[in-house]
């Protein structure tokens, strides 16, 4: 049912733990499982310096959150912005469609962090406009899948 990197990447997360001082931090659930992402960014200039994740959900999410801080390392903020949940999704080689949404959790955590670091730092990051993380129910983004 779960490839070999959803179970490395589950038992063997990559970046978990939090940044002192981060210059973003998100955090995103998801109503219906009541599972919790938390997503911490150092941001140098445009690019992701580092990232780290807690994550207190299922396998997928965890896997996933793990998979999503190694796709965004060392990228620009606008690579970070273009990282969507199928990809994650693709670079564990595929979720079972009912752990899908738990992608969308990592994909919101990213965009959420960002959203929190042009705030505090005063950034325009297009593309964050639209995006309302005070909604709880993201399963209208899985739906769309
Ligand atoms: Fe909801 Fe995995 S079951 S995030």
């Amino acid at each position: 049912m779960y490839s070999e990197k959803v179970m490395d990447h589950f038992t063997h997360p990559r970046n978990v733990g939090e940044i002192e001082n981060p210059d973003g931090v998100g955090e995103v659930g998801n109503a219906k499982c009541g599972d919790i992402m938390r997503m911490y960014l150092k941001i140098e200039g445009d690019v992701i310096e580092d990232v780290k994740f807690k994550t207190f959900g299922c396998g997928s999410a965890i896997a996933s959150s793990s998979m999503a801080t190694e796709l965004i390392k060392g990228k620009t903020i606008e690579e970070a912005m273009a990282l969507t949940n199928k990809a994650v999704a693709e670079a564990l080689d595929g979720l079972p469609p009912v752990k899908m949404h738990c992608s969308v959790l990592a994909e919101q955590a990213i965009k959420s962090a960002l959203l929190d670091y042009s705030k505090k730092h005063n950034v325009v990051i297009p593309g964050l406009e639209d995006l309302n993380f005070d909604d709880e129910d993201h399963h209208d983004l899985i739906e769309n899948d």
